[in-house]
Protein backbone atom coordinates (compact mmCIF):
# COMPACT_ATOMS: atom_id res chain seq x y z
CA UNK A 1 0.00 0.00 0.00
CA UNK A 2 1.00 3.27 -0.67
CA UNK A 3 2.27 5.13 1.96
CA UNK A 4 1.35 9.00 2.87
CA UNK A 5 4.79 10.00 2.83
CA UNK A 6 5.85 7.73 0.11
CA UNK A 7 6.88 10.32 -2.81
CA UNK A 8 10.87 10.47 -2.05
CA UNK A 9 10.85 6.55 -2.22
CA UNK A 10 11.19 4.14 -4.88
CA UNK A 11 10.78 1.07 -2.83
CA UNK A 12 8.33 0.11 0.08
CA UNK A 13 9.21 -2.16 3.12
CA UNK A 14 8.19 -5.32 3.51
CA UNK A 15 5.43 -5.58 5.76
CA UNK A 16 7.19 -6.81 8.86
CA UNK A 17 9.92 -4.21 8.90
CA UNK A 18 6.71 -1.90 8.86
CA UNK A 19 5.76 -3.92 11.28
CA UNK A 20 8.69 -3.52 13.65
CA UNK A 21 8.07 0.77 13.20
CA UNK A 22 4.29 0.58 13.63
CA UNK A 23 2.58 1.79 17.02
CA UNK A 24 -1.01 1.92 15.59
CA UNK A 25 -1.22 -1.85 18.07
CA UNK A 26 -1.29 0.39 21.12
CA UNK A 27 -0.93 3.83 20.02
CA UNK A 28 -4.88 3.93 19.18
CA UNK A 29 -5.86 4.33 22.34
CA UNK A 30 -5.17 7.91 21.10
CA UNK A 31 -7.71 7.78 18.64
CA UNK A 32 -10.54 10.23 20.63
CA UNK A 33 -7.24 12.32 21.48
CA UNK A 34 -6.05 12.53 18.06
CA UNK A 35 -9.46 13.55 15.95
CA UNK A 36 -10.23 16.58 18.98
CA UNK A 37 -7.16 17.70 18.00
CA UNK A 38 -7.28 17.32 15.07
CA UNK A 39 -10.81 19.43 15.07
CA UNK A 40 -9.00 22.34 16.90
CA UNK A 41 -6.29 22.46 13.78
CA UNK A 42 -8.54 22.33 11.24
CA UNK A 43 -10.72 24.78 12.90
CA UNK A 44 -7.96 27.05 13.34
CA UNK A 45 -7.18 26.91 9.55
CA UNK A 46 -10.26 28.24 8.69
CA UNK A 47 -10.20 30.85 10.96
CA UNK A 48 -6.97 31.95 9.82
CA UNK A 49 -8.30 31.12 6.04
CA UNK A 50 -5.57 29.31 5.18
CA UNK A 51 -8.63 26.57 4.16
CA UNK A 52 -11.60 27.21 2.89
CA UNK A 53 -14.72 27.76 4.73
CA UNK A 54 -16.04 24.72 2.54
CA UNK A 55 -12.69 22.37 2.94
CA UNK A 56 -13.14 22.62 6.84
CA UNK A 57 -16.37 22.08 6.70
CA UNK A 58 -16.07 18.84 4.52
CA UNK A 59 -12.69 17.98 6.79
CA UNK A 60 -15.18 18.72 10.10
CA UNK A 61 -17.44 16.21 9.06
CA UNK A 62 -15.32 13.79 8.00
CA UNK A 63 -13.42 13.78 11.58
CA UNK A 64 -17.19 13.70 13.14
CA UNK A 65 -18.44 10.50 11.32
CA UNK A 66 -14.87 9.27 12.21
CA UNK A 67 -15.34 9.79 15.91
CA UNK A 68 -18.71 8.06 16.00
CA UNK A 69 -17.20 5.25 14.24
CA UNK A 70 -14.35 4.95 16.85
CA UNK A 71 -16.66 5.10 19.70
CA UNK A 72 -18.66 2.54 18.72
CA UNK A 73 -15.20 0.58 18.29
CA UNK A 74 -16.05 0.67 14.43
CA UNK A 75 -12.71 1.74 13.01
CA UNK A 76 -10.50 -1.02 11.01
CA UNK A 77 -6.59 0.11 11.71
CA UNK A 78 -4.20 -0.82 9.96
CA UNK A 79 -0.11 -1.81 10.46
CA UNK A 80 0.62 -0.55 6.54
CA UNK A 81 -0.44 2.97 8.09
CA UNK A 82 2.15 3.14 10.58
CA UNK A 83 0.68 5.08 13.74
CA UNK A 84 -2.84 6.84 14.73
CA UNK A 85 -2.25 9.87 12.98
CA UNK A 86 -1.88 8.44 9.68
CA UNK A 87 -4.29 5.91 10.09
CA UNK A 88 -6.89 8.62 10.80
CA UNK A 89 -5.65 10.83 8.03
CA UNK A 90 -5.96 7.82 5.48
CA UNK A 91 -9.33 7.01 6.89
CA UNK A 92 -10.38 11.28 6.37
CA UNK A 93 -9.10 10.90 2.69
CA UNK A 94 -11.40 7.52 1.64
CA UNK A 95 -14.29 9.14 3.52
CA UNK A 96 -13.88 12.74 1.92
CA UNK A 97 -11.89 12.44 -0.97
CA UNK A 98 -8.45 14.27 -1.44
CA UNK A 99 -9.47 17.32 0.66
CA UNK A 100 -9.09 15.48 3.58
CA UNK A 101 -5.34 15.60 2.92
CA UNK A 102 -5.89 19.54 3.80
CA UNK A 103 -5.85 18.51 7.05
CA UNK A 104 -2.46 17.98 7.60
CA UNK A 105 -1.14 22.02 6.40
CA UNK A 106 0.97 23.56 8.85
CA UNK A 107 1.11 20.33 11.37
CA UNK A 108 3.86 17.25 11.77
CA UNK A 109 2.81 14.32 13.31
CA UNK A 110 5.75 15.64 15.97
CA UNK A 111 3.44 18.28 17.52
CA UNK A 112 0.26 16.20 16.54
CA UNK A 113 1.49 13.28 18.88
CA UNK A 114 2.59 15.29 21.32
CA UNK A 115 -0.87 16.95 21.47
CA UNK A 116 -2.23 13.71 21.98
CA UNK A 117 -0.53 12.70 24.94
CA UNK A 118 -0.89 15.99 26.17
CA UNK A 119 -4.89 15.54 25.74
CA UNK A 120 -4.59 11.73 27.31
CA UNK A 121 -3.21 13.33 30.73
CA UNK A 122 -5.35 16.15 31.16
CA UNK A 123 -8.63 13.72 30.57
CA UNK A 124 -7.19 11.49 32.69
CA UNK A 125 -5.24 12.84 35.35
CA UNK A 126 -7.77 14.16 37.35
CA UNK A 127 -9.20 10.92 36.90
CA UNK A 128 -6.70 9.83 39.19
CA UNK A 129 -6.79 12.39 41.55
CA UNK A 130 -10.64 11.85 41.86
CA UNK A 131 -10.25 8.13 43.16
CA UNK A 132 -7.31 9.00 45.44
CA UNK A 133 -9.82 11.79 46.90
CA UNK A 134 -12.60 8.51 47.26
CA UNK A 135 -9.60 6.54 48.73
CA UNK A 136 -9.39 8.77 51.19
CA UNK A 137 -12.80 9.05 52.09
CA UNK A 138 -12.93 5.88 52.65
CA UNK A 139 -9.60 5.83 54.72
CA UNK A 140 -11.31 8.59 57.12
CA UNK A 141 -14.23 6.57 57.38
CA UNK A 142 -12.72 3.63 58.63
CA UNK A 143 -10.44 5.99 60.83
CA UNK A 144 -13.70 7.27 62.15
CA UNK A 145 -14.96 4.00 63.41
CA UNK A 146 -11.65 2.90 65.37
CA UNK A 147 -10.43 6.00 67.20
CA UNK A 148 -10.97 4.50 70.06
CA UNK A 149 -9.41 1.01 69.34
CA UNK A 150 -6.78 1.05 70.66
CA UNK A 151 -3.71 -1.21 68.63
CA UNK A 152 0.27 -1.85 68.90
CA UNK A 153 2.17 0.84 67.00
CA UNK A 154 5.54 -0.61 65.37
CA UNK A 155 9.05 0.43 64.90
CA UNK A 156 11.32 -2.43 63.02
CA UNK A 157 7.70 -4.31 62.90
CA UNK A 158 8.33 -4.69 66.98
CA UNK A 159 5.82 -3.69 69.31
CA UNK A 160 6.59 -0.05 69.74
CA UNK A 161 3.83 1.94 71.56
CA UNK A 162 -0.06 1.85 72.01
CA UNK A 163 -2.07 3.56 69.36
CA UNK A 164 -5.38 4.51 68.16
CA UNK A 165 -5.97 2.45 64.99
CA UNK A 166 -7.06 5.05 63.64
CA UNK A 167 -4.32 7.22 63.58
CA UNK A 168 -2.51 4.20 62.20
CA UNK A 169 -5.21 4.59 59.11
CA UNK A 170 -4.61 8.22 59.07
CA UNK A 171 -1.00 8.09 57.70
CA UNK A 172 -1.81 6.53 54.26
CA UNK A 173 -4.62 9.73 53.96
CA UNK A 174 -2.04 11.92 54.28
CA UNK A 175 0.39 10.00 51.72
CA UNK A 176 -2.21 10.36 49.66
CA UNK A 177 -2.97 13.87 49.95
CA UNK A 178 0.37 14.66 48.95
CA UNK A 179 0.16 12.62 45.74
CA UNK A 180 -2.92 13.84 44.72
CA UNK A 181 -1.23 17.54 45.29
CA UNK A 182 1.59 16.25 43.26
CA UNK A 183 -0.98 15.50 40.56
CA UNK A 184 -2.52 18.45 40.95
CA UNK A 185 0.52 20.54 40.33
CA UNK A 186 1.66 18.26 37.21
CA UNK A 187 -1.44 19.57 35.89
CA UNK A 188 -0.03 22.74 35.35
CA UNK A 189 2.82 21.63 32.88
CA UNK A 190 0.23 19.25 31.05
CA UNK A 191 -1.50 22.20 30.29
CA UNK A 192 0.88 23.47 27.46
CA UNK A 193 0.17 22.93 24.21
CA UNK A 194 2.58 21.60 21.40
CA UNK A 195 0.09 21.96 18.70
CA UNK A 196 1.66 24.24 15.96
CA UNK A 197 5.23 23.82 16.44
CA UNK A 198 5.07 21.96 13.53
CA UNK A 199 7.83 19.11 12.71
CA UNK A 200 9.72 20.90 15.15
CA UNK A 201 10.96 24.78 13.80
CA UNK A 202 7.51 25.80 13.79
CA UNK A 203 5.63 26.64 10.31
CA UNK A 204 5.34 29.21 7.41
CA UNK A 205 1.17 29.35 7.66
CA UNK A 206 -0.20 32.40 9.51
CA UNK A 207 -1.44 29.96 12.53
CA UNK A 208 -3.19 30.97 15.44
CA UNK A 209 -1.18 28.66 18.05
CA UNK A 210 -3.49 30.62 20.70
CA UNK A 211 -6.72 29.84 18.97
CA UNK A 212 -5.97 26.08 18.91
CA UNK A 213 -5.19 26.28 22.57
CA UNK A 214 -8.42 27.73 23.27
CA UNK A 215 -10.15 25.81 21.26
CA UNK A 216 -8.47 23.08 23.33
CA UNK A 217 -8.97 23.86 26.10
CA UNK A 218 -4.93 24.53 27.35
CA UNK A 219 -3.76 27.54 29.51
CA UNK A 220 -0.91 27.79 27.35
CA UNK A 221 1.32 27.08 24.70
CA UNK A 222 4.86 25.95 24.64
CA UNK A 223 7.53 29.36 23.68
CA UNK A 224 9.84 26.90 21.81
CA UNK A 225 8.91 24.82 18.82
CA UNK A 226 11.78 22.62 19.52
CA UNK A 227 10.73 22.41 23.14
CA UNK A 228 7.36 21.57 22.26
CA UNK A 229 7.96 18.61 19.92
CA UNK A 230 10.90 16.87 22.38
CA UNK A 231 9.85 17.13 25.84
CA UNK A 232 8.42 14.27 27.55
CA UNK A 233 8.47 15.63 31.08
CA UNK A 234 5.06 16.12 31.71
CA UNK A 235 4.97 12.08 30.94
CA UNK A 236 7.98 11.42 32.88
CA UNK A 237 6.37 13.60 36.27
CA UNK A 238 3.39 11.48 35.77
CA UNK A 239 5.54 8.39 35.74
CA UNK A 240 7.19 9.13 38.78
CA UNK A 241 4.20 10.58 40.75
CA UNK A 242 2.59 7.47 40.05
CA UNK A 243 5.64 5.18 40.88
CA UNK A 244 5.48 6.88 44.31
CA UNK A 245 1.86 7.03 44.77
CA UNK A 246 2.03 2.61 44.20
CA UNK A 247 4.87 3.13 46.44
CA UNK A 248 2.31 4.00 48.87
CA UNK A 249 -0.78 1.45 47.77
CA UNK A 250 2.15 -1.18 48.32
CA UNK A 251 3.13 -0.32 51.77
CA UNK A 252 -0.25 -0.24 52.44
CA UNK A 253 -1.30 -3.76 50.59
CA UNK A 254 1.92 -5.46 52.72
CA UNK A 255 0.55 -4.12 56.24
CA UNK A 256 -2.95 -5.35 54.69
CA UNK A 257 -1.68 -8.64 54.24
CA UNK A 258 0.07 -8.88 57.15
CA UNK A 259 -3.21 -8.18 59.36
CA UNK A 260 -4.98 -10.68 57.67
CA UNK A 261 -2.67 -13.78 59.12
CA UNK A 262 -3.43 -15.70 61.41
CA UNK A 263 -1.02 -14.68 63.35
CA UNK A 264 -1.97 -11.09 63.43
CA UNK A 265 -5.76 -11.29 62.53
CA UNK A 266 -6.05 -7.60 62.84
CA UNK A 267 -8.33 -7.18 60.14
CA UNK A 268 -10.34 -9.65 57.79
CA UNK A 269 -11.14 -9.07 54.21
CA UNK A 270 -14.22 -9.21 52.57
CA UNK A 271 -14.88 -12.22 50.80
CA UNK A 272 -15.55 -10.33 48.04
CA UNK A 273 -11.91 -8.88 47.85
CA UNK A 274 -10.42 -12.36 48.99
CA UNK A 275 -9.07 -15.45 47.19
CA UNK A 276 -9.14 -18.94 47.75
CA UNK A 277 -6.58 -21.83 46.95
CA UNK A 278 -7.16 -24.41 44.43
CA UNK A 279 -6.30 -27.36 46.86
CA UNK A 280 -6.38 -25.85 49.96
CA UNK A 281 -10.19 -25.70 51.12
CA UNK A 282 -9.42 -23.32 54.15
CA UNK A 283 -7.10 -20.41 52.52
CA UNK A 284 -8.59 -17.00 52.09
CA UNK A 285 -6.02 -14.70 50.44
CA UNK A 286 -5.11 -11.11 50.83
CA UNK A 287 -4.93 -11.74 46.37
CA UNK A 288 -6.00 -8.19 45.28
CA UNK A 289 -3.21 -6.30 48.28
CA UNK A 290 -0.77 -9.12 46.80
CA UNK A 291 -1.39 -7.81 43.27
CA UNK A 292 -1.19 -4.09 44.08
CA UNK A 293 2.51 -4.62 45.81
CA UNK A 294 3.23 -6.71 42.89
CA UNK A 295 1.79 -3.41 40.36
CA UNK A 296 4.24 -1.23 42.15
CA UNK A 297 7.12 -2.94 40.17
CA UNK A 298 6.05 -2.62 36.79
CA UNK A 299 4.84 1.66 37.45
CA UNK A 300 8.44 1.77 38.52
CA UNK A 301 9.77 0.24 35.49
CA UNK A 302 7.98 1.99 33.12
CA UNK A 303 9.37 5.10 34.96
CA UNK A 304 12.49 3.62 35.38
CA UNK A 305 12.09 2.78 30.92
CA UNK A 306 10.82 6.16 29.72
CA UNK A 307 13.83 8.18 31.52
CA UNK A 308 16.23 5.46 29.93
CA UNK A 309 14.37 6.07 26.93
CA UNK A 310 14.95 9.77 26.69
CA UNK A 311 18.52 10.24 28.24
CA UNK A 312 20.32 9.54 24.92
CA UNK A 313 18.01 11.34 22.47
CA UNK A 314 19.37 14.64 20.74
CA UNK A 315 16.71 17.16 20.14
CA UNK A 316 14.03 17.04 18.77
CA UNK A 317 11.70 14.44 17.82
CA UNK A 318 13.46 10.63 17.78
CA UNK A 319 11.33 8.17 16.86
CA UNK A 320 12.77 6.13 19.71
CA UNK A 321 10.18 8.50 21.79
CA UNK A 322 7.29 6.37 20.10
CA UNK A 323 8.40 4.03 23.45
CA UNK A 324 6.92 6.87 25.19
CA UNK A 325 3.47 5.74 25.10
CA UNK A 326 2.76 2.27 26.19
CA UNK A 327 4.46 2.96 29.61
CA UNK A 328 2.19 5.40 30.23
CA UNK A 329 -0.78 3.19 28.57
CA UNK A 330 0.18 0.77 31.34
CA UNK A 331 0.84 3.04 34.54
CA UNK A 332 -2.70 4.94 33.99
CA UNK A 333 -4.64 1.47 33.83
CA UNK A 334 -2.36 0.41 36.87
CA UNK A 335 -3.16 3.38 39.06
CA UNK A 336 -6.77 3.31 38.71
CA UNK A 337 -7.28 -0.25 38.83
CA UNK A 338 -5.31 0.05 41.78
CA UNK A 339 -6.92 2.84 43.46
CA UNK A 340 -10.23 1.04 43.00
CA UNK A 341 -9.76 -1.80 44.15
CA UNK A 342 -8.14 -0.43 47.66
CA UNK A 343 -11.04 1.60 47.92
CA UNK A 344 -13.03 -1.37 48.06
CA UNK A 345 -10.88 -3.80 50.36
CA UNK A 346 -10.55 -0.86 53.43
CA UNK A 347 -14.20 -0.07 52.88
CA UNK A 348 -15.25 -3.50 53.10
CA UNK A 349 -12.55 -4.91 55.60
CA UNK A 350 -13.69 -5.70 59.21
CA UNK A 351 -11.46 -4.62 62.10
CA UNK A 352 -11.03 -7.17 64.39
CA UNK A 353 -11.08 -4.61 67.54
CA UNK A 354 -10.91 -7.66 70.16
CA UNK A 355 -8.39 -8.85 69.31
CA UNK A 356 -6.35 -5.87 68.93
CA UNK A 357 -7.25 -5.12 72.34
CA UNK A 358 -6.05 -8.45 73.38
CA UNK A 359 -2.62 -7.80 71.44
CA UNK A 360 -2.01 -4.81 73.10
CA UNK A 361 -2.86 -5.64 76.59
CA UNK A 362 -0.06 -8.31 76.40
CA UNK A 363 2.77 -6.99 75.07
CA UNK A 364 5.57 -4.16 76.92
CA UNK A 365 4.76 -1.09 74.25
CA UNK A 366 3.60 0.44 77.38
CA UNK A 367 7.34 0.67 78.70
CA UNK A 368 7.85 3.98 77.80
CA UNK A 369 4.47 5.09 80.22
CA UNK A 370 6.85 3.75 82.76
CA UNK A 371 10.16 5.38 82.29
CA UNK A 372 8.04 8.44 81.50
CA UNK A 373 6.37 8.47 84.91
CA UNK A 374 9.95 8.00 86.67
CA UNK A 375 11.11 10.94 84.76
CA UNK A 376 7.90 12.83 85.94
CA UNK A 377 8.77 12.23 89.03
CA UNK A 378 12.36 13.69 88.66
CA UNK A 379 14.86 10.84 87.54
CA UNK A 380 16.98 11.56 84.47
CA UNK A 381 15.25 9.99 81.68
CA UNK A 382 18.14 7.58 81.00
CA UNK A 383 18.36 6.42 84.54
CA UNK A 384 14.38 5.93 84.20
CA UNK A 385 14.83 4.26 80.95
CA UNK A 386 17.65 1.65 82.78
CA UNK A 387 14.93 1.08 85.74
CA UNK A 388 12.30 0.14 83.34
CA UNK A 389 14.52 -1.87 81.21
CA UNK A 390 15.42 -3.98 84.43
CA UNK A 391 11.25 -4.50 85.47
CA UNK A 392 11.04 -5.55 81.79
CA UNK A 393 13.68 -8.45 81.66
CA UNK A 394 11.93 -9.44 85.45
CA UNK A 395 8.93 -9.92 83.39
CA UNK A 396 9.95 -11.33 81.02
CA UNK A 397 11.55 -14.14 82.80
CA UNK A 398 8.45 -14.64 85.07
CA UNK A 399 6.05 -14.76 81.96
CA UNK A 400 4.35 -11.80 82.71
CA UNK A 401 3.45 -8.15 81.62
CA UNK A 402 4.33 -5.01 83.60
CA UNK A 403 1.01 -4.79 84.86
CA UNK A 404 1.11 -8.09 86.52
CA UNK A 405 3.68 -7.17 88.41
CA UNK A 406 3.29 -6.36 91.64
CA UNK A 407 3.91 -3.02 93.29
CA UNK A 408 6.80 -4.24 95.62
CA UNK A 409 8.50 -5.80 92.61
CA UNK A 410 8.60 -2.92 91.05
CA UNK A 411 9.76 -0.93 93.94
CA UNK A 412 12.92 -2.88 94.40
CA UNK A 413 13.97 -0.79 91.19
CA UNK A 414 12.74 2.61 92.20
CA UNK A 415 10.58 3.69 95.34
CA UNK A 416 9.33 6.41 93.01
CA UNK A 417 6.91 3.88 91.74
CA UNK A 418 3.57 4.38 93.62
CA UNK A 419 0.04 2.81 93.51
CA UNK A 420 -0.91 4.62 90.74
CA UNK A 421 1.41 3.57 87.92
CA UNK A 422 -1.29 0.95 87.19
CA UNK A 423 -3.44 3.49 85.85
CA UNK A 424 -0.14 5.04 83.92
CA UNK A 425 0.21 1.42 82.21
CA UNK A 426 -3.17 0.74 81.24
CA UNK A 427 -2.58 1.02 76.87
CA UNK A 428 -5.67 3.35 77.24
CA UNK A 429 -4.04 5.66 79.28
CA UNK A 430 -0.72 5.70 77.12
CA UNK A 431 -2.65 6.24 74.12
CA UNK A 432 -5.42 9.19 75.40
CA UNK A 433 -2.62 11.43 77.52
CA UNK A 434 -0.07 11.26 74.10
CA UNK A 435 -2.05 14.71 73.71
CA UNK A 436 0.80 16.64 72.06
CA UNK A 437 0.28 18.10 68.95
CA UNK A 438 -0.38 15.30 66.12
CA UNK A 439 0.33 12.78 68.29
CA UNK A 440 -2.28 9.52 68.96
CA UNK A 441 -4.23 11.06 71.99
CA UNK A 442 -7.87 10.52 71.48
CA UNK A 443 -8.16 14.19 71.14
CA UNK A 444 -5.87 15.06 68.77
CA UNK A 445 -6.65 12.27 66.38
CA UNK A 446 -10.03 13.59 66.48
CA UNK A 447 -8.43 17.13 65.49
CA UNK A 448 -6.60 15.13 62.94
CA UNK A 449 -9.78 13.68 61.48
CA UNK A 450 -11.68 16.95 61.50
CA UNK A 451 -8.74 18.66 59.46
CA UNK A 452 -8.38 15.74 57.06
CA UNK A 453 -12.61 16.10 56.17
CA UNK A 454 -12.11 19.86 55.84
CA UNK A 455 -9.12 19.09 53.57
CA UNK A 456 -12.04 16.96 51.02
CA UNK A 457 -14.20 19.84 52.11
N1 LIG B 1 4.10 7.14 15.94
C1 LIG B 1 4.97 8.23 16.22
C2 LIG B 1 5.23 8.28 17.71
O1 LIG B 1 4.49 7.72 18.40
C3 LIG B 1 4.35 9.51 15.79
C4 LIG B 1 5.32 10.57 15.44
C5 LIG B 1 6.06 10.16 14.25
N2 LIG B 1 6.87 11.19 13.73
C6 LIG B 1 7.81 10.94 12.85
N3 LIG B 1 8.47 11.96 12.40
N4 LIG B 1 8.12 9.74 12.48
O2 LIG B 1 6.17 8.88 18.18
Amino acid sequence: MAKLWGGRFQKSAEAWVDEFGASIGFDQQLVLEDLEGSVAHVTMLGIQEILTHEDVEKILSGLAQLKVKAEAGELEFSVANEDIHLNLEKMLIDLIGPVGGKLHTGRSRNDQVATDMHLFLKKRVPEVIGLIENFQKTIIEQAQQHVETIAPGYTHLQRAQPISFAHHLMVYFWQLERDKERFGESMKRIDILPLGAGAMAGTTFPIDRLKSAELLGFSEVYANSMDAVSDRDFIVEFLSNSALLMTHLSRFAEEIIIWSTDEFKFIELDDAFSTGSSIMPQKKNPDMAELIRGKAGRAFGNLVGLLTVLKGTPLTYNKDMQEDKEGMFDTMETVLGSLKIFEGMVRTMTVNTARLHSAVHSDFSNATELADYLATKGMPFREAHEVTGKLVFTCIQQGIYLLDLPLEEMQKESDLIEQDIYDVLAPEAAVSRRNSLGGTGFAQVNIQLQKATDLLG
